[in-house]
């Protein structure tokens, strides 16, 4: 009683009053609730939203429009206005008409872990040239290496066996590229570090850290690419590593520069999730002023953009073009997930998790049905590799504290490992070889 002021005793107050404090408290969450939903919109998706504007999206843009960058401002939000892109209809024909390849013939996606050193891992981390710091967890003093030896074992078939030269000949003369954030370009060196030891030394070559970094092997005329575009769609974290979290602007109706980069490759992989987790998300449509944006949860936003890249798909993909979507990758930050009453998150996890269509917190299921519902539209077009139960199994994946990091740690976050672990990405060998053998497996 005394946390709502005191006024002790309710049954003297008179009826006028408490009818008055009623209309007050109506009004009051009336327009609290919409603020949440109209304006600030987090975690809602937007077929929640009731008024809809279409927009036409990957226009050309007007010769005022200024690019986003790093440095681009906002000065102040305004609401929602319901704009969102014209839905591109595919050949899915609805949500059910999905094009999973391999659905029919074999379920990738239940099936459990098994140990197994004899056939994994599929390559040494410290023989392959191309490994990144930010996952190469032996060298950074993990001794547990038993993350590294562990096959996928789907239930009603198996994967299928990986073979260096059978996937050189599948890419001879192509070029493959990833697309996306830190998880994409973890599978993009997982590739690497799976095909370079059979690409003569002389005879293959990286480009610098850029947008687009290139490894060739000219044996087999073939690039394996990686362009960093975390959020599919323009924003002002397209540079690839000075980035701004805290004020994520995207450019929902456009994915024009990202696409020119990315139209003259073979097989394109995708991936996008994260960065959507990451508070709201700031809009600035192609004919906006500068300046002032909308604002929307991540995963509202996100829905904009993956409408934007599906409009891309239906009217610029040529024909002979091989599109792959990879599913969220699951964090594991609370240990609590799968260790009920325990305070830790994957800092210390040795072995994977057992039980048998485990789902934690750090996969978000609206964000699944979202990606699905769009997927859906595009039908056979896009092929879905479906990571996530897979990969939520995996507690044990990632780096934790066994990577370079690149911000300084205080002496406080270094008595307790657990503050600094990354339990976002994963240590290669491990969890993304996989996800390539998947890839390998329907190409
Ligand atoms: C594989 O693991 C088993 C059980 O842990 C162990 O006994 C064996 O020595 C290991 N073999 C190799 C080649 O590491
Ligand atoms: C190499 O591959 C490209 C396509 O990526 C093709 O246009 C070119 O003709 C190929 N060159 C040779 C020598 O095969
Ligand atoms: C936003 O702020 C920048 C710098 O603070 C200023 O140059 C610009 O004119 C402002 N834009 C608007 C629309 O107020
Ligand atoms: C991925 O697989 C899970 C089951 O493991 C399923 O619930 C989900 O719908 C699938 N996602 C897509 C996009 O197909």
């Amino acid at each position: 009683m005394t946390m709502i002021g005191g006024s002790g005793n309710l049954k003297k107050t008179p009826l006028l009053f408490l009818t008055f404090s009623f209309l007050v408290f109506m009004i009051f969450s009336v327009r609290y609730n919409d603020h949440i939903v109209s304006f600030f919109d987090r975690g809602q998706s937007l077929s929640q939203h009731l008024k809809v504007t279409y927009v036409e999206p990957n226009r050309p843009p007007n010769a005022e429009q200024v690019g986003l960058h790093l440095f681009s401002t906002c000065n102040s939000t305004k609401e929602y206005s319901g704009r969102r892109i014209r839905p591109a209809e595919g050949e899915g024909g609805g949500e059910s008409g999905r094009g999973n390849v391999g659905s029919e013939e074999c379920d990738l996606t239940s099936g459990k872990w098994v140990f197994d050193n004899v056939t994994y891992t599929l390559y040494e981390e410290s023989e392959c040239p191309y490994m990144s710091d930010q996952l190469a967890c032996q060298k950074h003093g993990r001794a547990d290496l038993a993350y590294q030896h562990w096959r996928w074992q789907p239930l009603g078939c198996d994967l299928q066996r990986w073979s260096t030269t059978e996937m050189w000949e599948k890419l001879r003369g192509k070029r493959l590229m990833f697309v996306g954030d830190s998880l994409g370009r973890g599978q993009w060196i997982s590739m690497i570090c799976l095909l370079q030891s059979a690409a003569a030394e002389d005879k293959r070559s990286i480009t610098p850290n850029s947008p687009l970094t290139i490894f060739r092997a000219e044996e087999y005329n073939a690039t394996i690419e990686f362009l960093w575009a975390p959020l599919l769609v323009e924003s002002n974290n397209d540079h690839p590593v000075n980035h701004k979290l805290e004020e994520k602007i995207i450019r929902p109706d456009s994915i024009r520069t990202h696409a020119l980069k990315w139209e003259q490759a073979d097989i394109l992989v995708f991936d996008t999730y994260l960065w959507w987790r990451l508070g709201l998300v700031k809009l600035s449509w192609s004919d906006d002023e500068e300046g002032e944006f909308e604002e929307l949860g991540g995963l509202a936003a996100m829905e904009l953009a993956m409408e934007t890249w599906a409009d891309w798909v239906v009217t610029r993909l040529g024909p002979t073009k091989r599109v792959f979507f990879v599913t969220m990758s699951p964090t594991h930050h609370l240990s609590q997930d799968w260790n009920p009453g325990s305070k830790g998150n994957c800092y210390g996890e040795k072995e994977p998790i057992r039980s048998e269509g485990y789902w934690g917190s750090g996969s978000h299921l609206p964000t699944m049905r979202m990606v699905e519902r769009v997927l859906g539209r595009l039908g056979p077009r896009v092929s879905v590799i479906n990571i996530t139960q897979l990969s939520e199994y995996r507690k044990d994946g990632h780096p934790s504290v066994y990577r370079k990091f690149w911000e300084t740690l205080s002496p406080e976050e270094l008595s307790n490992p657990s503050s600094y672990s990354d339990c976002k990405h994963w240590c290669l060998p491990g969890v993304p070889d996989v996800w390539n053998q998947m890839l390998f497996h329907f190409l």
